[in-house]
């Protein structure tokens, strides 16, 4: 078998040292433009489960690297003066140069076959190979002259980068968030060899070009760096190597395979440096690649099989590298937090380190953590303990004159079961136990303001006495039974209205028993539904009236709190976004004009409802759609619906129109919170996919919202709340006196069932590689 791979990178020898030991008879060659030794980069990290790996697949290679390597366990966050260490991360660092010696040793060994010097610039000359590995990094010319093929997404980032080295000795992977006069500087910095550390440089474009970076050369702009960071390199050199400032390139390509040429490394995808693995995705390729070709009976399959049996993995620490850019690119939103929460939330950004993992491995530093919030919420009237606080989740909140005893709310969850729109028992009893299982906040379904307001036949109204009368009672029932605070969700369906229940589809039209729908436009959301009514003016003042004395009813009936619903593309929502607004009045066009409606609407209530009593508003903070709202429209929605006197903003994304491309995963609605929250400066609320207390207190100690709304979670586990706080020891909770000794034993268990989960995870947690190490090195204790 012939094997041509173009480019000597990691990925590259990586893959050339793993098809030679599998074919011995092979005949494989590298081409690499640079000469050997000539390489740019300082140091290239990988973590322990990356090294097994390694260690897996070739051995010799893996001891030889390890040699050569620093390990640290610590990440150590600089903010404002502050630093603060977090262990038990498990890194290693070595020489990109050593890594690339190593690996061409080896592929000499093995017999490959290296050519340096040789530029390849069409693959025209490799028409006799069986396979031709392109691993030829970021700036593929294969990967673009077959671009109808590989179908690569180029998205340059906003932030510039620079990677430089120093003599700086580092016993952590650090972080340093320098505040300068032009702006903020952030340094990612980790020993890779003795007395070698490798700098990464980042700023924002606006700061970029304050500071003037734009107008120096390479050994200027280090200058420039070494006296930002002058005080912590404590006299040590800052070292360039090709060390240009650039913009990140988030790469993706379709298709990773073209005939007998298949993508490997940074050419067919790049992970940004923050999480550290550029050089770990481009060798585990190669891993991937040769474990295909050993398996397939063709090269065709094995080029197959490797493209769908990698791309997932690939996709997810993607997925985790652009969370974690887009935190740095947005950093300033945390620039005025307490450090050592803004600490946090550095650990916590790609989603992969949460509360109570930090708990276990660094138990004071998430002790801080607590403090800090606490210290936040006594700021703000509260009779709390500081010094030994309860979990971010068991912190009160006051909106006005509300009191909420906990931060985790039941979402709002159309239950299709009203008859007329009147709720009957089994709301009594889907609302009673929720309240009873201990949220500090319960949400109704969205609650209609008039018949032909409802989406389907089933669902929950206000518009008469009968309803007003089933909702007094459910209301009375909490406020009698619970601690749970109760609000009422009102909206109108608008072109989304007279379809069936959820579970006789979705969104589809009801075949009979209809009745007539407005919207913003007259766009059906399927092309089948019913054609909306573009809404004129006296339909607007007759839809505002309808909500106005849902209003009065929700406040006679005794709820705690109001929220307009202005997502998901009912009616209001309708009007909000773009892609289902096409007016050319003063209600269409501009976000402004677009807002004017339902600002209108929420303007009347806020008069209408007694002024000691909050208000919220759910936005769709996202439509997951080309041309929709974006996450920075959701700033701006939220910034004016806070002008117009709105205390919480409820966010959520989405269900705007069919064909949108949602990217769902754990959390994946919390950004847009973060977002709103920090960049709008009002108080929100996230939900999406959240399921556990663990997350709830990750997001509020991260301050990535005020509260933590649940719906699915709910649906199955009404006492989720009172459980956490068995977990969290946060005995106050309430519980009626009926349930009491249920919540006796759970308290008691649940101190035990914790010290057995912390055992078992400290003993199924493998030492790491500096562990290991700082114990062979550790000196005998005198006896
Ligand atoms: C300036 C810079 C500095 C970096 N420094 C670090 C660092 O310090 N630490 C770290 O972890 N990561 C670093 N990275 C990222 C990291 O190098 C990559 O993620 C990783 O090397 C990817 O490996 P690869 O084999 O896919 O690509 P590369 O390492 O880029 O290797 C591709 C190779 O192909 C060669 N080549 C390209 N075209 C041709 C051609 N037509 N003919 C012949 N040869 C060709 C190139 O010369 C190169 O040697 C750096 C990246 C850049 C751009
Ligand atoms: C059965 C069901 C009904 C829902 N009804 C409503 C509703 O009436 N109003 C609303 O704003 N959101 C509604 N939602 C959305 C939820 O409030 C929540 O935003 C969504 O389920 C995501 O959160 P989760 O992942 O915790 O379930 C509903 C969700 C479900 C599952």
């Amino acid at each position: 078998m012939k094997i041509a791979i173009i480019g000597g990178g990691p990925a590259g020898l990586y893959a050339a040292i793993l098809l030679r030991k599998q074919r011995p008879d092979a005949e494989i060659t590298v081409y690499e433009r640079n000469r050997a030794d000539d390489t740019f980069g300082f140091g290239v990290v990988f973590s322990d489960a990356t090294l097994d790996n390694f260690e897996k697949y070739d051995s010799p290679s893996y001891r030889r690297i390890t040699q050569e390597f620093a390990y640290w366990d610590d990440i150590a966050v600089h903010f404002r003066g502050t630093v603060h260490r977090v262990g038990g991360n498990g890194f290693c660092g070595c020489s990109r140069r050593n890594l690339l010696l190593i690996l061409q040793q080896r592929a000499r060994e093995l017999g490959v076959v290296l050519h340096f010097e040789t530029e390849i610039d069409d693959e025209a000359r490799f028409a006799d190979a069986d396979l031709i590995v392109l691993a030829d990094g970021i700036n593929s010319r294969f990967r673009e002259k077959h671009i109808e093929d590989f179908q690569p997404e180029i998205d340059v980032r906003s932030n510039m980068f620079a990677w430089m080295g120093s003599t700086r000795p580092l016993d952590a992977f650090t972080f340093i968030f320098q505040e300068t006069e032009w702006g903020p500087f952030i340094a990612h910095a980790y020993q890779y060899e003795a007395g070698r550390s490798t700098w990464i440089f980042e700023t924002d474009p606006k700061t970029f070009e304050r500071a003037g970076l734009a107008g120096l050369n390479e050994k200027q702009s280090a200058d420039r760096m070494a006296k930002i960071f002058g005080w912590f390199l404590d006299g040590h050199q800052l070292l360039t190597n090709r060390s240009m400032w650039r913009n990140f390139p988030m790469i993706r390509s379709k298709r990773w395979v073209k005939d007998n040429m298949v993508l490997l490394g940074d050419a067919k995808a790049t992970a940004h440096f923050s999480i550290g693995s550029g050089t770990k995705l481009a060798m585990e390729d190669a891993i991937a690649l040769a474990e295909a070709m050993q398996h397939a009976p063709t090269v065709a399959t094995a080029l197959q099989q490797y493209e769908q049996g990698r791309r997932e993995e690939v996709e997810k620490t993607q997925h985790a590298a652009d969370v974690s850019l887009v935190w740095f690119e947005h950093v300033d939103r945390f620039w005025e937090f307490d450090p050592v929460q803004f600490a946090f939330g550095v650990m916590t950004r790609s989603k992969a380190i949460t509360y109570d993992n930090l708990t276990l491995r660094a138990p004071d530093f998430v002790a801080e953590v607590d403090k800090a919030f606490a210290r936040q919420v006594r700021a703000r009237g509260f009779d709390i303990d500081v010094k030994k606080p309860l979990a971010p989740m068991f912190q009160p909140l006051r909106l006005r004159e509300m009191e909420l005893a906990n931060r985790a709310v039941v979402s709002p969850m159309c239950m299709y079961s009203a008859k007329e729109g009147v709720p009957g028992d089994f709301h009594l009893v889907h609302y009673g136990s929720r309240a009873i299982g201990g949220a500090g906040l319960m949400f109704t379904e969205m609650t209609c303001v008039g018949r032909d307001a409802r989406i389907t036949p089933g669902c929950a109204g206000l518009w008469n006495d009968e309803q007003e009368a089933a909702w007094r009672r459910i209301v009375d029932f909490v406020h009698t039974n619970s601690a749970a605070k109760f609000a009422l969700q009102l909206g109108h369906a608008g072109r989304k209205g007279a379809t069936k229940l959820m579970w006789d589809g979705i969104d589809r039209p009801l075949e009979e028993g209809g009745w007539d729908v407005v919207s913003a436009s007259p766009i059906p959301y399927f092309p089948d539904s019913q054609v909306p009514r573009e809404m004129d003016r006296a339909a607007m003042d007759a839809v505002k009236a309808a909500f106005v004395a849902a209003a009065e009813r929700g406040e006679r009936c005794g709820f705690d709190m109001l929220e307009l619903h202005c997502a998901h593309g009912y009616l209001l929502a309708s009007f909000i976004s773009p892609l289902t607004n096409e007016r050319t009045d003063a209600y269409g066009g501009a976000l402004e004009n677009r807002l004017r409606f339902p600002l209108e609407v929420f303007e009347a209530l806020r008069a209408a409802w007694p002024a000691h009593k909050p208000m919220s508003v759910r936005i769709s903070a996202t439509d997951w759609a080309e041309g929709g709202i974006t996450g920075d429209d959701a700033v701006d929605i939220a910034r004016a619906f806070a002008e117009a006197g709105v205390d919480l903003v409820d966010v959520s994304t989405g269900q705007t129109v069919r064909d949108a491309q949602p990217v769902y995963g754990r959390m994946f609605q919390t950004p847009f919170s973060d977002q709103v929250r920090n960049e709008a400066r009002v108080a929100t609320m996230c939900v999406g996919n959240i399921t556990t207390a663990d997350q709830i207190n990750t997001i509020l100690a991260a301050g990535r919202a005020d509260l933590v709304a649940l719906g699915r979670p709910h649906l199955v586990d009404p006492s989720f709340t009172i459980k956490a706080a068995a977990w969290y020891g946060a005995e106050d909770v309430f519980c009626p006196p009926q349930y009491q000794p249920g919540k006796e034993q759970i308290f008691r268990n649940s101190v035990r069932d914790r010290q057995d989960f912390e055992d078992l995870k400290i003993k199924a947690k493998p030492k790491t590689r500096a562990e290991l190490k700082a114990e062979a090195t550790k000196p005998l204790a005198a006896e």
